[in-house]
């Protein structure tokens, strides 16, 4: 049994972690949540237990085995600290570490034993790269990879509550004829789609856009990979979709392809049986899932593969994959477990 604490327990993905914590019965000694000022005070109830939110202080973490953070950058780098020094384990979902050498990256599907080497921090990717991952995975066993191109599509829960909130605002005040009310995003959500997630980076790129590409190098170990990324957000609540274009060094073989797909934990194909049931937001919503959908041979060139993801950001694209990491931990025995 270990103490765990969520900091970040209000958040979008915060209510997924204790979701999860409960589904897959974590063993859970004791547990505190941590939010800022403004939840301090209210009770979440957890396994018929009602706790009350606290905010962080420089004590908060010394009995605690393991904090999951799902709050903002900036309380993930102050955090850190105060954790390793509390000799305690942080699973962070921020971008902040993800690229420390001495940070390791984890799918647990794919690169486990990369946590033997951790300092007391581990990072879960970006949500749109850890579908990814687990899909190239696969596929870098047929052929050797010499290019990678991905289009996102992505849910506004990629970007927290708040934004969640201002589609539904924006719906309901187009539908009232009222001028839509724009403060996450740089334009109008509802009813469009903005080809920017984060911020741009001097190379015309976004942030999201470079966190693909240096965190599936970086997970897949193949730091040269060849890869790059248009990431676009779209209307809709859950679920980032990506339309993925691979090309190998070899003619593809489908059905061997198929095959390795197959056997790739974590991923399911969707539509192999019936063309219609390629993977979408809506039917893979609240799924641990990875789903791909829509393989076939890309028509520029015999050496191309063409495809579709589908994956809940907020599942494993976040708090999934940050209890599987804890998970992994526990098996890999990196922590001493409580009577
Ligand atoms: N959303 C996704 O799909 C996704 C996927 C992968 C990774 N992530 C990462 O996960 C983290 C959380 O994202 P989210 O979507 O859950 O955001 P969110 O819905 O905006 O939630 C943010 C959480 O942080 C808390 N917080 C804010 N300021 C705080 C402070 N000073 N001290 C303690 N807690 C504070 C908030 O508490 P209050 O409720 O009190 O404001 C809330 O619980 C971010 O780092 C994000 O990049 C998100």
């Amino acid at each position: 049994m270990y103490n765990l604490a969520i900091v970040g327990a209000t958040g979008a993905v915060g209510k997924k972690l204790l979701q999860v914590l409960n589904e897959r019965n974590f063993p859970i000694r004791n547990i505190h949540f941590f939010a800022s000022s403004r939840s301090e005070g209210k009770t979440i109830n957890f396994q018929n237990k009602n706790i009350v939110v606290e905010t962080i202080k420089e004590s908060s973490f010394q009995d605690i085995d393991i904090v999951f953070c799902s709050a903002t950058n900036e309380i993930s780098k102050k955090i850190g600290p105060m954790v390793r020094n509390a000799k305690s384990i942080l699973i962070d979902d921020s971008s902040v570490f993800r690229m420390d050498d001495d940070v390791p990256l984890i799918v647990p599907e794919i690169n486990p034993e990369d946590i033997d080497g951790h300092t007391g921090i581990m990072s879960i990717p970006n949500c749109t790269t850890t579908p990814l991952v687990m899909v190239l995975n696969a596929l870098k066993e047929f052929a050797k990879i010499v290019k990678v191109n991905v289009s996102t599509y992505q849910a506004v829960s990629g970007a927290g509550s708040a934004a969640i909130n201002e589609l539904n605002k924006q719906l309901e005040e187009i539908v009232q004829n009222k001028k839509p009310t724009i403060s996450v995003f740089t334009h109008q959500i509802a009813l469009n789609a903005i080809p920017q997630v984060d911020i741009f980076e001097k190379n015309n790129y976004t942030k999201e856009e470079m966190k693909i590409v240096n965190e599936s190098r970086k997970i897949l170990h193949e730091d040269m990979l060849p890869i790059s990324a248009t990431c676009v957000r779209i209307p809709t609540a859950i679920g980032h979709c990506e339309s993925v274009s691979v090309e190998f060094d070899e003619d593809i073989d489908l059905s061997k392809i198929i095959d390795l797909l197959s056997h790739q934990s974590g991923l399911i194909i969707s539509d192999l049986d019936d063309i219609l049931k390629y993977p979408t937001p809506l039917n893979t919503e609240n799924d641990h899932n990875v789903y791909i959908g829509r393989i076939r041979e890309d028509l520029a060139t015999k050496k191309g593969l063409l495809f579709w993801i589908v994956a809940d950001n907020l599942l494993k694209g976040a708090a999934t994959n940050a209890v599987q990491i804890a998970e992994t931990v526990i098996l890999r025995k990196k922590i001493q477990a409580r009577i």
